[in-house]
């Protein structure tokens, strides 16, 4: 049993005292202690040193007190998995040495077992169960198949995705059997996060907001749903998806137990386009966190307002920026908590 299941309760839909919180990469760069660690480690030496990742997991709990805690890791663990190099080079990001830009390029692509190549995330979560002594929930999760592809194909991050939508739209085939792989990979990953101890998972379809409502359904949608009748029976799972505000009629009635909104939809129209029915996650804009405390903590009064304190988890509408004072964060999951 978990002590503050105030998030796993939010994501059933059941009527609660308070809103949970968390903030999407909250184990992240506005932390101190977390700048020392990475100092001395590389970005995926942190990923792949259970004591690490679950050392920069709980830091936020202990810091800052939101109600669920995320996993250290990243996306693009399920590409290195399936045979595709990946790096994460300062100042730049994500980087791929040898991105797929043609069917040829599919045959070094695997679908792996991921209780062997994964097999280092796997003990992050246990390791972080015992941290966590059922104090919060672990959120574990993944990239969508449609994110994971833009960085396969682009090679690095990227304004508009442009060489990942030329692929599908040149090459659709070998797309479809591109995302079909990621699929199967992320399927059997998340569930065996699940088998390790996480309470739910989260898919993160974090550039779905590049393709057009049409091309959404075929190049990412399909796919997530997928994940979502495969996941359900064993978990909660949350659909967050940047700039998406178009899907969520479909996404409501997909079977995932929360939807994600960014700030460019307000509560009303977020509400109205998913039906009303089921919980909604977000949305407070990551650099209103530059405001003072004090404009902070009425803002996320009036986002609660808004929402309603049932169906809702608070949260930013997309990861929070390195440079944010630890105060405005702070102030941040406080007013939540007061609510
Ligand atoms: O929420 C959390 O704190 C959990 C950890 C987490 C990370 N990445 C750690 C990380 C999560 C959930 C992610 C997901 C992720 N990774 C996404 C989806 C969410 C989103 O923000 O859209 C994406 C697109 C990635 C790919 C990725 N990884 C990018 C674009 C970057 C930024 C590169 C840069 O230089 O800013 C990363 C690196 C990364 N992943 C960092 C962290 C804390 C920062 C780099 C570092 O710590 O060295």
């Amino acid at each position: 049993m978990i002590k503050n299941d105030l998030f796993l309760r939010a994501l059933r839909g059941e009527t609660v005292e308070r809103p949970p919180v968390w903030m999407m990469r909250q184990a992240g760069r506005y932390l101190p202690d977390f700048m020392k660690l990475k100092e001395k480690y590389d970005f995926f030496t942190r990923c792949r040193t259970p004591e690490l990742a679950t050392e920069i997991t709980v830091m936020p709990i202990e810091q800052i007190g939101p109600d669920a805690a995320i996993l250290f890791s990243d996306i693009l663990v399920i590409p290195q998995a399936m045979n595709i190099e990946v790096e994460m080079r300062p100042g730049v990001g994500p980087w791929l040495p040898n991105p797929i830009r043609t069917a040829a390029d599919l045959d070094r692509v695997v679908v792996p077992d991921v209780k062997d190549s994964l097999s280092y995330v796997m003990q992050a979560i246990d390791m972080t169960k015992d941290a966590l002594n059922d104090e919060v929930p672990l959120i574990g999760f993944a990239g969508s198949p449609w994110t994971i592809l833009c960085y396969c194909v682009q090679g690095q991050g990227s304004k508009n995705f442009d060489k990942a939508k030329e692929f599908c739209f040149t090459q659709p085939q070998a797309a479809h059997e591109l995302l079909q792989r990621i699929t199967d990979t992320t399927i059997a990953y998340l569930i065996e996060k699940v088998n390790h101890g996480v309470n739910a998972v989260q898919v993160f379809d974090s550039w779905g907001g590049m393709l057009s409502p049409v091309d959404y359904q075929e190049f990412s949608w399909k796919y997530i749903q997928q994940i979502i009748n495969a996941l359900k029976p064993y978990t909660e799972v949350i659909v967050f998806g940047k700039g998406c505000w178009f899907a969520l009629n479909d996404m409501a009635k997909s079977g995932a137990s929360a939807l994600g909104v960014d700030w460019t939809c307000s509560a009303r129209n977020a509400r109205y386009l998913s039906g009303g029915e089921i919980t909604l996650q977000g949305n407070f804009d990551p650099s209103r966190l530059f405001s003072p405390p004090a404009t902070i903590k009425k803002m996320v009064k009036q986002m609660i307002d808004e929402f309603g304190k049932d169906k809702f988890v608070a949260n930013l509408g997309h990861g929070i920026l390195p440079n944010i004072p630890v105060e405005n964060a702070q102030a941040f999951v406080d007013a939540v908590k007061e609510y």
